[in-house]
């Protein structure tokens, strides 16, 4: 039998203090997104809708096709910086006409619209994945360009969109831009560089410059209309492939034009798929507040997969790492999760081991994260631990079968990058409430960062302050566990977002389903050296 037990006991106190300290992370969790959806508040809403205009989430919704989910991403992007939590943008993958596609929405109720540094690098964010996925891309426009304060941050690397539209379309991935306001200067190359282009008549504005700089620059009087009006450009420029007449009529269109695209995903449906055995609720009760108590991934794994069946590779080897397969909504997977926080060498040479026969095979990787990093102390080094987990690294940076990685609770060190973190490209990467990751736990940085000032001390000669070392720990600790957290780590696009650890069977079919629509295979070779 390889359908997995639960011994999880729901009555125990410590379930109870697990779900209890879950449920006010994932409330704490809930005001944030409340403030993306918000958008620029009440005043600015109430502004754009008298204007007869609809939100972007609305905009986005009359796109997709009716009662289908909508994955958005990255909502908390720019939380704990100096703008609005979302960055003026919405970005996530919905279904179109049957198509999966990738979205975009200015919010124009955040300053204009206008790009922040933390709106760039949502957008990067989204062409990489309609890249990696083939997924066709949607931008819903309406901006006010470039935030003009911070144009230092954004000028230079803001090419990068337009870069990435056309790399997409030579790439045979359909880009679609509707326009629904403000596309001026730099905005302009939106749909100038998309593959089709609807505009909406009397709304929008799409121009190299207005009037005021147009007049500055030639000293010629004109108007929006004659500069960049959606009926100039559908009569006169070109550029408007269709002309709309209003917001609905746009989003029909652009409906239209997936319907023409022929977009084919590479693998077909898989079917139906039996639920886990498990409940998914009891998720909520399963990690620890205390992440230095360790849980078995196991309980995990048992409420995400198919009939919570999973055939478990090499259980007896390097047990601080559950490896094994299983499917998720249908689809085969590879599991490679933390089970006791620290990677020895067996945990590492088997999880390389792992991801060759994964690549072999060609089935995507899952990366459940919970780990302290990699064992330090003489045996270990002794016994090789270095390049154990570089060949662990190694196979995974080389691995080419999509990756997703969950981060559930720690996910620190270089333990981090071997369960395929952010900087190894997983094809998505998400955090549950209860995750951190950091250099290494706020403890032990703030016990690092004392020896070292005491050793200096001592090799000056100069006396050491333990009163100051005590004050200085502290708010190292501090700083460094703030830092650590996911809502802190997601503001800075680290992550595709904080998700509530019920909905993750969801959201990891959803990502698996985008996936499949371009073709992969495994690396047969091609690995870097791995020292044995
Ligand atoms: N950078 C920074 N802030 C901007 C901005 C930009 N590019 N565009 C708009 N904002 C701010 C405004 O200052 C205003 O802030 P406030 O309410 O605190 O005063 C807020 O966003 C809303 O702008 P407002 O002009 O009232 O909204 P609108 O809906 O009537 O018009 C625009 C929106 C985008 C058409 C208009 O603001 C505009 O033309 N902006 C400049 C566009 C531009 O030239 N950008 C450079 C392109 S590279």
């Amino acid at each position: 039998m390889t359908v997995l037990a639960s011994s999880l006991d729901t009555g125990a106190p410590e379930y109870a203090e697990n779900r209890a300290a879950m449920r006010e992370k994932l409330a704490a969790l809930e005001a944030e997104h409340a403030k993306a959806l918000a958008g620029g508040g009440e005043k600015y809403v109430e502004r754009h809708r008298a204007r007869g205009k609809l939100l972007a989430r609305e905009r986005i919704e009359l796109l997709l096709d009716p009662d289908t989910p909508f994955l958005e991403l990255s909502p908390l992007a720019a939380w704990g910086s100096e703008y609005t939590v979302g960055a003026s943008l919405v970005t996530g993958i919905g279904v179109v006409e049957g198509v999966e596609c990738l979205i975009t929405a200015n919010d124009p109720t955040v300053r204009g619209g206008a790009s922040n540094p933390w709106s760039l690098r949502k957008a990067l964010r989204a062409n990489d994945i309609a890249l990696a996925n083939r997924l066709p891309c949607v931008s819903l426009v309406e901006s006010g360009g470039a935030d003009l304060p911070s144009q230092k941050e954004i000028f230079i690397p803001g090419g990068a969109v337009f870069r990435d539209l056309t790399r997409l379309s030579a790439a045979g991935i359909p880009t679609i831009a509707v326009v629904f306001g403000n596309s001026t200067a730099g905005g302009a190359y939106i749909p100038g560089m998309s593959d089709h282009v609807i505009m909406v008549k009397d709304r929008a504005k799409v121009f190299l410059g207005g009037p005021p700089l147009v007049k500055m620059a030639t000293g010629e009087e004109s108007d929006d209309e004659s500069l960049g009006g959606a009926d100039m450009h559908a009569r006169v420029s070109g550029l408007a492939d269709h002309f709309a007449l209003d917001e609905p009529d746009a989003l029909r269109q652009a409906r239209r034009v997936i319907a023409r695209l022929d977009h084919r995903k590479a693998y077909g449906d898989p079917g139906p798929a039996e639920p886990p055995r498990h409940d998914e609720e009891e998720l909520l009760g399963i990690v620890p507040e205390d992440l230095r108590t360790p849980f078995d991934p196991r309980e995990v794994i048992a409420r995400l997969v198919d009939g919570s069946d999973f055939d478990e590779f090499k259980p007896l080897y390097g047990p601080s790492l559950v490896t094994g397969w299983a499917a998720l909504h249908g689809c085969p997977v590879g599991i490679l999760a933390n089970a006791r926080g620290v990677l020895f060498s067996a945990e590492s040479q088997k999880a390389a081991q792992f991801i060759q026969l994964a690549n072999q095979r060609d089935i995507p990787l899952l990366f459940l994260h919970n780990t302290t990093g990699y064992m330090v102390g003489a045996e270990y080094e002794q016994g090789g631990i270095i390049k154990h987990g570089a060949m662990m690294i190694n196979a995974v940076a080389n691995s080419k079968v999509p990756h997703l990685s969950v981060l559930m609770g720690a996910s620190y060190g270089a333990g981090h990058y071997g369960m395929c973190g952010r900087a190894f490209d997983p094809r998505f990467l998400f955090a549950w409430p209860s995750a951190k990751s950091a250099v290494m736990g706020p403890q032990q940085l703030a016990g690092v960062l004392s020896l070292v000032a005491r050793q200096s001390a001592a090799a000056k000669g100069r006396p050491y302050d333990d009163e100051a070392d005590a004050g200085l720990r502290a708010m190292v600790e501090q700083q460094i566990e703030s830092e650590s957290l996911p809502l802190f780590l997601s503001g800075r696009l680290y992550d595709d977002g904080v998700i509530d650890p019920r909905d993750t069977r969801t959201v990891l079919g959803l990502c698996l389903s985008a996936i499949r629509t371009a073709p992969f295979e495994g690396a047969r070779g091609g690995f870097g050296v791995f020292r044995m």
